[in-house]
């Protein structure tokens, strides 16, 4: 079956069974919180959640993903893509595990005529605090899957989501292939959950999402539970072409010749080095034609960092392979062609992708000739080349670590990791940090163990706005600097508020700060982006300076303030909900920044259209009021006796800091605030949207 008849089988197939079609949405999503689409779910997040209707209680699609974790993966394998089409359907609150397990199997072994003696599945085996999923055995069971095609595994494989850090997830039950003894890696245990060849994932066959996991990584239940089931759609087209290479597949596979053609390579199917070279071009040119299409431009950070990565990486397998820049233009009819009747976006891009992708070629082509001469060089006269030399590279020509070893690899220069391994391994590190970054934001993960062994930065920002400091280190990735000083005044992201904007000022000129975060044990890590002014005004060290680097901090005011407005209404957000909705209402978390606040809490009955109200008038007659802030430093034991309130009791220590407002909201707070609630304007709740069950969330704004 083609990849065009599978589509059609797939979406034929949930409608006939009373699912509505969805059509793709972007690969940029509405979430803030995820960088790329991921699966066919994010668009249905408000649906999981129920926060909105459904246009259909059972839907179906074909979405375009982008898996940014698996960028270093492709051309290994015959698996991994960058960017491929997801087939999903999804059960709101409708049916749940036994028709999701009837469905699979009937669309699979009926329509699409898999064996059904050679299919095997996973169900969660159970880990805590999540119970394992006897039913789906059952059901599997009930199915006519014996019991020892039915394997148990655990988080890895059988729990998907959320797709960011925070939302809807569950255990899933997975089909796999067993594509015959020849592939098995031999080993007695080899079964699905292996990671040799022989049984290959067909159908994420339902993902049973009745939890939700917040900020803190606790899970709660969903207000309803819904099935969300994901199928790769070159994965299945090649069990069902008799492949087992995705980039073997009708469609892709004429890309792969097209590619083989321009650079002249005739032994793709039998050179791995050169199968590996093609498979990262044909990947990465159909994901960026595919990004570009839908708005992503190429830049050094967030997702146009992404388009900017999978570009440079299939530049540089041009270039080793002897290609000319510009390269791509053939290549992007080509996929347009093979792509547009069910993507007819492309069409309408088509000339804008070729000029994005051409002005990136031409831009990058010096940089890559310069790294290729100049590792020729260092190899030919020295014999080898060092981490040293790698980095020098990339400070000269912007070469990036990762390209450089691409290269490397490519042009058959052997290097030895070991003695190279403190400066490229660190460098590496931080791109494959900074990849990590890139597909969930875990930037916190990150610098705690990264600045680990640096001393607790002195924050004197609650006073003063503009502090002298020092430098004591700073890392760069590809995208960002990272700073430690030894004080400043910029506040970092915690207790739910935003970290600070601002300035660092070097002798050389102004670095734009744009976000702080700090590590549990208080180093202030200052987030600088990697642009032109950025890059010129930054001094790192090199023979002549060293560390500490004496610089000026300064918060951007206006930035500070409507953060501190902003937290200052968010408690007063949390009084009027105690009083309107009763005591037993509490915060379980919140988010704000210069823009608006977002605040969660607990509450196990309806919020009525009335409450909301309420809720709202009583914060802006508190503004009227024109109430006293008052900040101050007490023992814990005070604090409490005085009646203050704290979302995290147990992180406090003796003394704490405790938020004063009138003389009717008193909290535990680390984060800055108005003098006077005249300060704040006018309060408007612009939503209110449930989180999971017995919590809420309330969004508003400042006017
Ligand atoms: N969200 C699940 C996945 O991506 C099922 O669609 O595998």
């Amino acid at each position: 079956m083609d990849t065009r008849t599978i589509r059609k089988t797939f979406i034929d197939f949930f409608t006939k069974h009373g699912h509505l079609e969805a059509p793709s949405s972007s690969l940029i999503p509405d979430e803030p919180t995820l960088l790329l689409t991921n699966s066919g779910m994010v668009q249905m997040l408000p649906y999981l959640l129920k926060q909105k209707n459904p246009p259909h209680i059972r839907m179906s699609s074909i979405q375009k993903v982008f898996r940014t974790v698996d960028i270093d993966d492709i051309g290994i394998d015959g698996r991994h893509l960058t960017f491929f089409e997801m087939l999903g359907s999804w059960s709101f609150g409708d049916y749940y595990k036994k028709d999701a397990i009837h469905l699979a199997l009937e669309l699979l072994v009926k329509e699409m005529e898999f064996d059904k003696e050679k299919i095997w599945v996973s169900v969660f085996k159970g880990e805590e605090p999540i119970p394992k999923d006897t039913e789906s055995i059952k059901y599997w069971l009930d199915e006519g899957i014996p019991n020892e095609r039915i394997v148990e595994l655990g988080w890895k494989d059988n729990f998907w989501g959320p797709p960011g850090e925070t939302g809807p997830c569950g255990p899933s039950t997975e089909i796999y292939y067993d594509m015959g003894e020849a592939l098995s890696c031999g080993k007695e245990d080899c079964k699905p959950g292996c990671d040799c060849d022989r049984y290959l994932e067909v159908w994420n066959a339902g993902v049973f999402m009745e939890y939700y996991k917040d900020e803190y990584g606790k899970f709660s239940t969903l207000p309803q539970k819904n099935v969300d089931t994901g199928a790769g759609l070159e994965r299945v087209a090649a069990f069902m072409q008799g492949k087992t290479d995705c980039f073997d597949t009708d469609l892709l596979r004429q890309v792969v010749d097209l590619v083989c053609k321009k650079l002249h390579i005739t032994d793709y199917d039998t050179n791995p080095k050169t199968k590996r070279s093609v498979k990262i071009i044909t990947d990465h040119s159909r994901a960026a034609v595919f990004l570009i299409s839908d708005g992503v431009m190429p830049s050094n950070e967030h997702r146009g960092y992404i388009l900017r990565k999978v570009l440079r990486r299939a530049m540089a397998q041009v270039s080793i392979n002897k290609g000319q820049a510009p390269f791509f233009t053939d290549i992007i009819d080509l996929i347009v062609s093979l792509y547009s009747d069910y993507y007819p976006n492309l069409l309408t891009q088509k000339e804008h992708i070729k000029e994005v992708i051409t002005a990136e070629e031409l831009k990058y082509s010096k940089t890559l000739q310069s790294g290729i001469k100049n590792l020729e060089k260092i190899f030919h006269t020295k014999g080898e080349v060092s981490g040293e030399d790698i980095f020098k590279l990339q400070d000269t020509y912007g070469l990036s670590p990762e390209i450089a070893i691409d290269l490397m690899n490519g042009l058959g220069i052997t290097f030895d990791k070991e003695s190279i391994a403190t400066t490229y391994e660190s460098s590496m590190q931080t791109q494959k940090n900074r990849s990590r970054l890139g597909s969930s934001f875990t930037l916190g993960k990150i610098i705690e163990e990264q600045f680990k062994n640096f001393p607790p930065t002195v924050f004197n920002g609650y006073n003063s706005l503009v502090e002298k400091a020092n430098v004591l280190h700073i890392d760069r990735t590809e995208s960002a600097y990272l700073i430690i000083t030894d004080k400043t005044p910029m506040y970092a992201e915690s207790g739910g508020q935003a970290g600070d904007k601002g300035t660092m000022t070097f002798v050389n000129g102004i670095v734009s700060i744009s976000n702080v975060k700090k590590t549990k044990r208080g180093v202030f890590v200052h987030i600088a982006d990697r642009n032109d002014e950025n890059d010129s005004a930054i001094v790192l060290p090199d023979g002549k300076t060293s560390y500490p680097i004496p610089v000026t901090i300064e918060v951007d005011e206006i930035n500070r303030k409507r953060s501190s407005y902003n937290h200052t209404a968010t408690h007063l957000l949390h009084w009027a909900i105690r009083e309107v909705l009763g005591k037993d209402s509490h915060q379980k978390g919140s988010y704000l920044d210069a823009g608006k606040l977002r605040f969660d809490f607990t509450s196990h009955k309806d919020v009525s259209k009335e409450d909301i109200s309420k809720i709202e008038t009583l914060v802006n007659e508190k503004i009227k009021e024109h109430a006293q802030v008052d900040i101050a430093e007490m023992q814990y034991t005070d604090a409490k006796k005085e009646g203050a309130i704290g979302l995290f009791e147990e992180k406090y220590l003796d003394r704490v800091r405790t938020v004063k407002i009138g003389n009717f909201s008193f909290e535990l707070c680390g984060g800055t605030h108005a003098s006077n609630t005249e300060e704040l304007g006018t309060f408007r709740i612009l939503k209110i949207e449930p989180v999971s069950e017995g919590i809420k969330r309330i969004r508003a704004v400042l006017e």
